[in-house]
């Protein structure tokens, strides 16, 4: 079972996210694919409401909750309305709102404590990538957002060259397989009950069929193609 996750982001309206959930609500059910929908924040309740066998993810939450916080989406909301999952730490989210590695940790523990499952994103810059600094890189990340006491639940874990997000650029298949490796193996220093990795950057319908392909890679996060309705047609 591979995870499929669409990050529509913010690139969608109401209705067009509706239409698209509807698509997802239509697929016969497989047991080869978990689809996942991940619509702007805003209109994932009403989403959820309209078409409540869908899963969908968040795009992010708070460490500020309930209460005094202007602007938080707090993670009651996310549990009261079945949101199942967050995505964390996406590089947009990184760059725009000034996120770091430690906050990603705060936001894990808290999806975790409260049941939602993270989809926890990290991924090297093209300067770190070019000099061939990749794998330290994604270590130091790895350090940084786990703890090696902690006993994990279910995490998703999301490889996302920076480079490669929304660029048309992928690495080569290989590049993608030998950091699936190397991620494996400094995952094993710490408890997890599951954890699923998973390549984002760029995927589209002509490269995702080989990117699946890989044995220990286990699903795709996908952006701007996911929000084609013939790509979603696509995980019938
Ligand atoms: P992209 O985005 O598929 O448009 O490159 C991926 C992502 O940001 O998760």
């Amino acid at each position: 079972m591979k995870y499929i996750i669409f990050n529509w982001k913010s690139y969608l309206n109401i209705a067009e996210s509706m239409n698209l959930s509807k698509i997802v609500s239509k697929l016969p059910s497989t047991k080869k694919y978990k689809l996942i929908c991940s619509p702007n924040n805003f209109y994932n309740l009403s989403l959820k409401s309209r078409y409540p066998k869908n899963i969908y993810a968040a795009q992010n939450i708070d460490l500020h909750g309930k209460g005094a916080s202007t602007g938080s989406i707090d993670i009651e909301d996310l549990v009261n309305n079945k949101i199942k999952y967050c995505i964390l730490g996406h590089s947009e989210v990184r760059s725009n709102f000034g996120e770091t590695d430690l906050t990603v940790q705060k936001k894990t523990d808290l999806c975790l404590i409260n049941k939602i499952k993270p989809i926890v994103c990290i991924g090297e810059p093209l300067k770190i990538y070019k000099s061939k600094k990749t794998k330290f890189f994604l270590k130091k990340q790895i350090n940084k957002i786990f703890k090696k006491s902690n006993n994990y639940e279910e995490v998703v874990l999301a490889y996302e060259p920076l480079w490669s997000i929304g660029t048309g650029l992928t690495p080569k298949l290989s590049e993608i397989d030998d950091i699936l490796g190397f991620l494996s193996k400094i995952l094993e220093n710490y408890s997890f009950k599951k954890i699923n990795i998973l390549y984002g950057g760029s995927v589209n319908l002509s490269n995702i069929k080989d990117i699946l392909s890989l044995q220990n890679l286990n699903g795709v996060l996908v952006g701007s193609a996911s929000t084609k309705s013939s790509f979603i047609k696509h995980f019938k």
